[in-house]
């Protein structure tokens, strides 16, 4: 790990013009790591993202025991030792940034039977467990967390979990996938049943190593007994890494993008209903399934964007996605609002503030409420942010430097190797004015 503070530097006048692949889809990645783990035989990954979210979800596997090489270049082997083959961690698992490892995991490792203990970084150490700790204490976990219910999160081993039927309070699809996972070790059918759609990569992924699993409506349901069986993941590349561009070509002038094999599960594509919603020129070209995922070619060119009521039911669909978003509307002809969107204040930062925040220094009216924004576009002007660590938050205000009248320094970019550790010299290349500075 670095400690170095990294700072982007951003300069006016630069555009977005050519053809990229953005690196691989960080949930997929992270779920072909714990599903090969648990599937009987050899599963081969290609197109893995290396970035140290994901490699803290490898490194837990490791540590328990499954032989994993990689990843090189994408490829990646995972040596499955079954649904109970796992073995004990002879320390904490150490899970850096990353909320996924540690929600998906704590549902996986509740049906064991030996002791686990979850860490992380200072920012995962802030975020809500509850969410997912409650459900599982209901279906018979011993979990023990801080006082205020974050991590480190102790789990004992124990006995078969009782199956349960589980109201989400919440559109999450981590807490969907923990419970999934915590279910295939149960005592009977476990269910989830969703306020609304959320990404549905772990459904997709349990099905495609041949475990069943059952949609009727909004409910999702697991029985145990089965088992997974190895399989080859393509995984695709990642629509919230290519949001960055979309929306920066959307806003340069003189701008024409193709993004190559992104990712366009319905769940996940609610950035360009929105961008399309605010008049964004987004083409979706070559669209094919892909190992159970839908993938397809974006091309992307300058638009005159207009701001928009950002329709709730599109907030879980785009939930990373709204940092560059709000730089989109600050672009844009108009007012943007957004509600029904309180989530993003438990990410790894509260992108509601971080972001009002920084776009205000930088003369942009944009007002922070207690679920969404309300944005008033100005011109956008040079000046100083800081990312408070958040990769998502660094990236976006990279972007913002498309329609800037003066440089932007961004502090506190590390982080954005969690998600994207080749965003800088990708841009660069397409042609944003980006340096990266260390003290
Ligand atoms: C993720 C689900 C989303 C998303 C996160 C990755 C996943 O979180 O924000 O970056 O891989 O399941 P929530 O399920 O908490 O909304």
């Amino acid at each position: 790990m670095n400690n170095n503070n990294v700072i982007f530097r951003v300069f006016p006048g630069g555009t977005l013009h050519g053809v990229a692949r953005v690196p691989g889809d960080k949930s997929i990645s992270h779920r072909s790591i714990m599903l090969g783990s648990i599937a009987e035989g050899v599963t081969h990954i290609t197109g893995f993202l290396e970035a140290e979210d994901c490699l803290s979800t490898m490194n837990a596997f490791r540590a328990m025991g499954v032989q994993i090489e990689g990843p090189e270049q994408g490829v990646v082997t995972v040596h499955g030792v079954g649904m109970h083959g796992l073995k004990a961690p002879n320390e904490p698992l150490y899970l850096g940034n990353s909320g996924t490892s540690m929600r998906l995991l704590s549902g996986l490792l509740a049906g064991q039977s030996f002791d686990a203990v979850l860490t992380g970084d200072s920012s995962l150490s802030r975020r809500p467990m509850k969410r997912v700790t409650d459900p599982l204490r209901q279906m018979g976990a011993v979990i023990k967390t801080s006082p205020n219910g974050t991590a480190p999160i102790r789990i004992r081993g124990s006995g078969p979990l009782e199956a349960i039927h589980y109201d989400m309070p919440i559109a999450s699809a981590q807490v969907k996938s923990c419970l999934l996972l915590a279910g295939l070790y149960a005592d009977g059918e476990t269910g989830v049943t969703e306020p609304a759609p959320t990404r549905d990569h772990t459904e997709r992924m349990l099905a495609g190593f041949g475990y069943p699993v059952k949609q009727v409506g909004n409910r999702i349901t697991v029985c145990p007994g089965g088992k997974l069986v190895a399989a080859d993941i393509d995984v695709p590349s990642d629509i919230s890494s290519a949001a960055f561009f979309m929306v920066g070509a959307a806003i340069a002038e003189n701008a024409d993008l193709t993004l190559l094999h992104v990712g366009v599960n319905p769940t996940r594509t609610g950035v360009i209903d929105i961008l399309r919603l605010m008049g964004a020129n987004i083409e979706i070209l070559n669209e094919q399934m892909v190992g159970g995922e839908p993938v397809a070619d974006l091309r992307i060119r300058s638009s005159r964007l207009k701001g928009v009521q950002i329709p709730e039911n599109l907030v879980p669909l785009a939930i990373d996605e709204f940092p560059v978003l709000f730089v989109a509307a600050a672009c844009a002809v108009g007012e943007t609002r957004l509600s029904g969107a309180a989530e993003l204040r438990v990410k790894e930062s509260d992108r509601i503030q971080v972001m009002a925040d920084g776009l205000q220094s930088l003369g942009v009216h944009a007002i922070a409420t207690p679920d969404g924004m309300v944005i008033q576009p100005r011109p956008i002007k040079g000046g100083k942010v800081d990312s408070h660590g958040d990769h998502r938050i660094a990236m976006s205000f990279a972007i913002a430097s498309l329609r800037a009248s003066g440089p932007i320094y961004i502090n506190d970019c590390a982080n954005v190797n969690t998600s994207f550790p080749t965003f800088v010299n990708l841009a660069k290349g397409l042609g944003l004015n980006i340096m990266v500075c260390t003290e």
